[in-house]
């Protein structure tokens, strides 16, 4: 698939990531929708920073935790800005530890909340908004991809991320049944990074993690999980995969 002059949303666009992976797509000539929460200036620098190299980019604001109104908000600003949407990026999440010893039910739901059900209610309103079977104009069925962000260390056991490591693994099952259901008009697939930037305050265990369990012995960059979404956006006969991009440390 040529991807340019297509249009995106990635949800937590506006830093690290989510930033990259908008960079990336603008670069290949697909208008995007910066989706953030609360990195308002960021959103703003990093639509700018398209702009000004001739691309096209909006930023919108939605509480995830909103639920299927923050996907109405996202959609909708979408739209009038630049028509249909042909692809949608699940990048948005939060990662806090916990163990089943000291789970607390507000933890575990705003885990389900941001994790696991927006890029479900993001997908229900990609899927009824965008894809009626309908030629384009070129006279080829359109054709979208739904990419999720997702985590190689949730497709194993991780009892110290037990919020987070559980609604990703339901992400993970939700890319396979989603992509039986949207075929042949939507592809579904998933990216599942391993080390690629520490989180804040944490980045003694990402040069651990490097030294003692990631083969490459480097740490990933946000660029390779933009690569790996453009690849995938480009593979016409891809759907239901899950790439894992973690230096071969799974
Ligand atoms: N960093 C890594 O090394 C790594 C490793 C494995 C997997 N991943 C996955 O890769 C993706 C990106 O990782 P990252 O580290 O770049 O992510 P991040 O910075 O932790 O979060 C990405 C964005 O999610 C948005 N977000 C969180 N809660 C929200 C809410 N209630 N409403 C709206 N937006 C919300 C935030 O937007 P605002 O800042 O605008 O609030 C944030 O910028 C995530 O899915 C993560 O699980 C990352």
């Amino acid at each position: 698939m040529d991807i340019s002059g297509k249009v995106a949303i990635v949800t937590g666009g506006a830093i690290r990531i989510g930033r990259a992976i908008c960079e990336s797509l603008a670069s290949e000539g697909v208008a995007v929708v910066v989706h953030y929460g609360t990195s308002a200036d960021s959103a703003a620098k990093t639509v700018a920073k398209i702009n000004d190299a001739g691309g096209q980019a909006i930023a919108v604001k939605a509480d995830l935790l909103d639920g299927k109104t923050s996907a109405d908000k996202v959609f909708s600003a979408a739209s009038n800005a630049f028509g249909a949407v042909d692809f949608l990026i699940n990048n948005a999440s939060i990662f806090e530890s916990d163990r089943l010893a000291d789970l607390d039910e507000e933890t575990l739901e705003r885990h389900l909340a941001i994790n696991f059900k927006a890029p479900l209610w993001m997908s229900q309103r990609f899927a009824s908004e965008s894809f009626a079977a309908e030629p384009d104009d070129t006279n080829q069925t359109h054709v979208g991809h739904i990419i999720i962000i997702l985590d190689w260390r949730a497709l194993r056991p991780e009892p110290s991320f037990l919020s987070y490591s559980l609604a990703k693994s339901a992400l993970a099952s939700a890319t396979e049944t989603l992509a039986v259901d949207l075929a042949p008009n939507i592809r579904v697939n998933a990216i599942a990074p391993g080390a690629i930037v520490a989180p804040a305050g944490d980045e003694e265990s990402h040069k651990q993690r490097i030294r003692e369990t990631i083969p490459l012995k480097m740490s990933g960059t946000p660029g390779d999980i933009a690569n790996a979404v453009l690849f995938l956006l480009k593979s016409d006969f891809i759907t239901g995969e899950i790439l894992r991009v973690s230096g071969g440390e799974r």
